[in-house]
């Protein structure tokens, strides 16, 4: 996810680029670039943050350009992968938002035809698409190239000589400005409410061209009109995207990050070479360290590996695994670190290699210091998480463990078809807990009066419980623990009482009878119960206080529904004791030191 500007007009177009980059930062910010057109094409970019860039960018004349704050997914953040990207002759210049699937390909093809590239981005072969089709316009050029691409984008195209651009956009958002004898076009709508806020949706497919007086839209070569909107929103609440806060957002934006995130490993054939090298090495046991949520995703991920590849699995906490003494031989290990800047992550991560431990990083940051450690790396596409409490980028992570653990299953086919089906279902399965908050909504008044709480599960919803008392933690303050259930009564149980509600979480697998029992011991000893249950569970409402019902799903997936549902009830549990959500007290979004 990263942020495009472009500016037609009569002022300056510079300051108007970097002022707008500024409020679209949120959405990635490891690298950025201008581009302005005059007589020529005129461009600055570097891996520096917006308002660096502005104090150090040449000043370029001109009432046309674009602009770009990265996010990268493909090239680490450095000054030739930012955008601006040019063609060969370097008056076609782009700006992108999206991911090129076919760029490999699309790049052998030019280079064969004498194209030369810069950069590793998938991005760079657009303008040099469409200067293989441009014959003197650029809208039919722009058309052209994209018949060509396969994958997301919104683009913004400027060339040398014309005082016009021409975008489009394919599953990654648009808008346009319309101002007086000028027009914008941004990512989001943050970006020109400085400037306007009279604001067009670009739809699927549509194809636009801006000079200063005017916008035409086509979509398949006929000119259509799109519905103009005022926007009434502040630049803040617009980076929101109209939620409260970015928490908030996150959590509502974990169905396109769970499609992202399988979509791009399930096209890309990298995979295969990763565990083909693992296998060749002939791994009989695995190793997976990590730090806070990202902790709980791979003791997740131990469960789902030794199920599907029947390998036995370590997960393990690396700020501790720095003072474990072990032999690793035959290990294959995985370091998984949304920031991967995480420094006890990369501290073991620096002392599995030097034992000579293969290792691949799960990180959602591409360039970052795990991924440039790390013998293979697999990137999540969560998208820049700025909420400190990690949401989105957990859930990305337990895709990628998914993923690698179906593609290298020795579970029969049968089971693998249906794990499949499952998979690909849940996007519409977060939906429904995401549409369903009613019941959140009153387990969370009930629970903001109380100062501890506690979670219990059993099997792979136990790192449920403790990511639940995490989050709970984290954001509202309260003394939250989480618990496998069989362990309550080896200490905890003293703890339980009137005071101490427990939220339960109930799945239907192999631990369904056992909770049931644990739930009524708990209520034997005078503890409020929230069970959190799949629908269509009779017995736990006649047991439980209160019940938050998810969808049915198969029990290796249940941690995803009932994660999501946990991350609302946290929410909305902060947002009733009115705690300052998206930036916690103490707390910061990379620990960075031990
Ligand atoms: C989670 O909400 C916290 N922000 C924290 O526990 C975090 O998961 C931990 O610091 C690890 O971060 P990483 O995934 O970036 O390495």
């Amino acid at each position: 996810m990263c942020g495009i500007i472009g500016y037609i007009g009569n002022r300056q177009a510079q300051p108007i680029l970097l002022n707008c980059l500024g409020m679209l930062e949120y959405r990635g910010y490891d690298s950025c670039g201008v581009a302005v057109s005059s007589s020529g094409i005129e461009v600055y970019k570097d891996a520096v943050r917006v308002e660096a860039l502005g104090k150090v960018s040449p000043q370029f004349s001109g009432t046309a350009g674009i602009g770009h704050t990265r996010w990268a997914t493909h090239g680490k953040p450095s000054q030739v992968n930012a955008h601006p990207h040019l063609d060969c002759t370097g008056s076609i210049a782009v700006v992108h938002n999206g991911i090129i699937n076919n760029f490999q390909r699309l790049k052998r093809q030019l280079i064969s035809e004498g194209h030369s590239f810069v950069s590793e981005t998938d991005s760079e072969v657009i303008p040099h698409l469409i200067e293989k089709y441009y014959h003197g316009n650029l809208e039919e050029a722009v058309v052209a190239a994209l018949r060509d691409v396969e994958g997301s984008y919104a683009i913004i195209v400027l060339r040398a000589g014309e005082h016009r651009l021409v975008v489009a956009r394919k599953d990654s958002p648009l808008i346009i400005g319309i101002g007086d004898r000028e027009n914008f076009f941004a990512s989001d709508v943050p970006a020109i409410l400085d400037y306007t806020n009279r604001v067009i949706y670009l739809e699927e497919g549509d194809i636009g061209v801006a000079t200063p007086d005017g916008i035409k839209i086509r979509r398949d070569g006929a000119e259509v009109v799109r519905e103009e909107h005022k926007i009434l929103w502040s630049v803040e609440d617009a980076q929101k995207g109209g939620y409260e806060h970015f928490m908030l957002k996150e959590i509502h934006e974990q169905p396109k990050v769970i499609r992202d995130t399988l979509g791009a490993h399930t096209q890309a054939t990298e995979l295969e070479v990763d565990l083909a090298v693992v296998r060749d090495r002939g791994i009989e046991s695995m190793l997976i360290l990590a730090c806070g949520t990202s902790y709980h995703a791979a003791l997740i991920g131990k469960y789902i590996v030794e199920d599907l590849l029947r390998i036995p699995v370590r997960a393990e906490i690396a700020s501790e695994f720095n003072y474990y003494g072990q032999t690793l031989a035959g290990t294959a290990a995985i370091v998984i670190t949304q920031s991967g800047e995480t420094a006890d992550a990369l501290k073991a991560i620096r002392r599995l290699k030097e034992v000579g431990c293969w290792l691949l990083a799960i990180t959602n940051v591409v360039g970052s210091t795990a991924s440039r450690i790390a013998n293979q790396t697999i990137y999540t596409r969560a998208g820049p998480e700025v909420s400190v409490a990690a949401t989105k980028s957990f859930i990305a992570e337990l895709m990628v463990l998914y993923w690698l653990a179906m593609s290298y299953s020795k579970a029969d086919g049968k089971r693998l078809a249906s794990l499949l089906i499952g998979l690909r279902q849940l996007p519409s399965k977060v939906q429904q807990v995401l549409d369903d908050e009613d019941k959140i909504l009153e387990c969370a008044r009930y629970l903001s009066g109380y100062e501890n709480v506690f979670f219990i599960g059993r099997g792979i919803n136990f790192p449920v419980a403790l990511e639940g008392a995490l989050k709970l933690k984290e954001i509202s303050y309260i003394h939250a623990e989480g618990y496998a259930a069989g362990e309550l009564k080896h200490g905890p149980f003293a703890l339980l009482g009137s005071n101490t509600p427990v939220i339960a979480i109930v799945a239907q697998d192999n631990t369904y009878d056992t909770m049931l029992t644990n739930i009524k011991e708990i209520k034997a000893r005078g503890s409020p119960l929230i069970a959190l249950a799949e629908e269509g569970d009779e017995a736990i409402g006649e047991l439980a206080d209160s019940v938050i019902t998810v969808p049915r799903v198969d029990a290796m997936f249940s941690p995803v529904v009932n994660t999501v549902a946990l991350q609302l009830l946290a929410y909305y549990t902060a947002k009733q004791r009115g705690c300052p959500i998206d930036f916690p007290r103490n707390l910061a979004k990379s620990v960075t030191v031990e």
